[in-house]
């Protein structure tokens, strides 16, 4: 078998996308070199609190009010007034790319003040929203589930890299601040960041790599849409619009008049937080249904239209017409944008991500580059997570090893598979990269990463792609952490098993 070239593997982020991927590389035992990039302090993405301590009984009672704040405080319990909120702006304006400081590198500079979005959107009553059979890597269950605390998806990420020997090529507190193709090679130039909180510097410096595996994540740079006159009422009334990214719990919100906009899963959760700590009902503003509702609102819940316009007297016009007057907060609870500022569009020929389109440009698979072999990207696809992103992490590092079971298509089947698969989305209405499971989709993607990823060689080197055993599958198909009303629910004490389906896709509510 002809060697790989790639010696040497930059991996881009330490949550769960970058342990499976380490995991994967040393499995390998063929790289000379592999690096695991963290702009935080430690391993855990999403799932990133440094600590947590418990908060007295009597602070989670005001006055007569006593509602759902949970006894376990996370570390970033205070946000201060959040990322600052660009109504309908993309990432490249929001979370630009930081000016590399001129002059050859190493160097150490002031440090940096520029916004990295890199704070925790970890709220304390989070839990996990996928069982954990399904959630989990294949090889590690979560210590209990079905649907854990935060804290435990973000420990085990912690503990995963340990498993596998990979906590020794982790570098904390480092930031990829520019990532560069390397004229006439396959090879790639990294410009690092590493804030030294000890002598209050940044320190800068560059590093070459074979191959780069981006497992940067997508849920860190919040998106607000645009609405009329939302721009000058963030400008007129400070502090009041804020976005769920901030969101740690109810008690600022106590005896306030709170809007919540959104209706996906931290809609669903911040209005639930909401319930019974605000004054009269939370106003929820939705733009579609969500599964777990029936034909009225919860208790103490009064759902709104969309919102058509943001008055300058303070007052919200909703799409039916009402207004709502003496609002305190408003919390936007309408998702993330993917983000790449290191992305160097001069040095790459190209931008990396396509806003319009909302998807990887050029991309194979979800996994894969066309014009970049040594380029891979996990974690992208709206689909199950941890799970997924072991089969992207074993297909990628057997490519790079060069011990993958089957090619890569032609450069003319990958495009021609780009092509169909926005032909697809566009006619269904769908995101490029949101993988249905319902219609085997989920399974068909998979397959596709598990059979180019082929067995271990026959001394062990390398992973198995993992198995999604009947009951994994079962556990998605009829598992919940809520009730589905109207459908024939059984509750389970915190969870609830569903026997029918319904419309909206099995794994819709990830
Ligand atoms: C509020 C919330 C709740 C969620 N709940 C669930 C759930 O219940 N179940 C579920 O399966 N999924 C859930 N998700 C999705 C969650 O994002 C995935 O589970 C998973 O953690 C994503 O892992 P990742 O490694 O791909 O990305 P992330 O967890 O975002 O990790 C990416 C890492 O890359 C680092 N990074 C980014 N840019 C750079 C850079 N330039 N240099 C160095 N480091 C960088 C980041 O600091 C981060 O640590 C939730 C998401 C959110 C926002
Ligand atoms: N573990 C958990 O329980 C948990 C909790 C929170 C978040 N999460 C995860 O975190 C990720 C992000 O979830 P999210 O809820 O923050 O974001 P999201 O799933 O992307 O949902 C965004 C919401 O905002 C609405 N929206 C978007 N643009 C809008 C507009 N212009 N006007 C009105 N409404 C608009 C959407 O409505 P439409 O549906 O009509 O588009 C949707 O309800 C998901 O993976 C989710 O599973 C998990």
């Amino acid at each position: 078998m002809k060697r790989s070239p790639v010696k040497s593997v930059a991996i881009i982020g330490a949550g769960a996308s970058g342990a499976a991927a380490a995991a994967a590389l040393a499995a390998e035992d063929y790289f000379d070199r592999i690096r695991v990039f963290e702009r935080r302090e430690t391993p855990g993405g999403t799932w990133w609190v440094l600590a947590r301590s418990q908060l007295p009984p009597p602070l989670r009672d005001l006055g007569t009010h006593t509602y759902s704040v949970s006894n376990v405080r996370i570390y970033d319990p205070d946000p201060g007034p959040g990322p600052k909120l660009t109504p309908g702006a993309d990432p490249p304006e929001t979370d630009p790319p930081l000016k590399i400081p001129d002059g050859p590198l190493p160097r150490t500079t002031a440090p940096s003040t520029q916004e990295r979005f890199d704070r925790t959107p970890i709220y304390d009553t989070l839990t996990t929203n996928v069982p954990d059979i399904a959630m989990c890597f294949s090889d590690c269950r979560f210590p209990y589930g079905p649907f854990p605390p935060h804290w435990v998806p973000r420990h085990y990420i912690e503990s995963y890299f340990s498993l596998h020997r990979a906590d020794g090529l982790l570098a904390l507190s480092t930031t990829l601040e520019d990532l560069s193709r390397i004229p006439g090679s396959q090879r790639w130039k990294l410009t690092l960041r590493r804030r030294d909180s000890v002598r209050h510097v940044d320190m800068w410096w560059e590093e070459e790599f074979d191959a780069v595996i981006l497992a940067n994540g997508h849920y860190s740079v919040p998106f607000v849409p645009k609405v009329d006159g939302l721009e000058e009422y963030i400008r007129l009334f400070p502090g009041r619009v804020s976005h769920s990214k901030a969101f740690r719990n109810a008690l600022p919100y106590h005896n306030k008049k709170v809007v919540v906009v959104g209706n996906s899963a931290s809609g669903h959760d911040v209005a639930a937080a909401l319930v019974g700590a605000v004054k009269g009902p939370v106003y929820q503003s939705r733009r579609s249904r969500n599964r777990f509702e029936g034909d009225k609102p919860p208790p103490e819940v009064e759902w709104k239209p969309i919102i058509k316009a943001f008055l300058r007297s303070g007052d919200i016009l909703f799409a039916d017409g009402s207004v709502l007057s003496d609002v305190d907060s408003v919390i936007y609870c309408t998702g993330y944008k993917a983000s790449f500022p290191f992305w160097n569009e001069r040095a790459n020929g190209g931008s990396i991500w396509d806003y319009t389109q909302n998807r990887l440009v050029g991309s194979y698979w979800h996994t894969f580059f066309r014009d970049f072999p040594t380029l891979g990207a996990i974690g992208v696809p709206r689909v199950l997570t941890f799970r997924s992103f072991e089969y992207q992490a074993i297909a990628l590092a057997r490519l790079f090893a060069g011990r993958n079971a089957l090619p890569l298509p032609s450069r003319q089947e990958q495009i021609r598979w780009e092509q169909e698969r926005w032909k697809l989305v566009s006619s269904e209405h769908r995101k490029f990269h949101d993988i249905i499971w319902d219609n085997g989709e989920t399974m068909d993607w998979l397959r596709g990463l598990y059979d180019f990823a082929g067995l271990p060689t026959l001394k062990g080197h390398g992973r198995f792609p993992p198995v999604l055993s009947d009951e994994t599958r079962w556990a998605i198909e009829h598992l919940r952490k809520y009730e589905e009303p109207g459908k024939d629910d059984v509750e389970e004490g915190d969870w609830t098993v569903v026997d029918s389906r319904t419309g909206r896709d099995s794994l819709f509510f990830i």
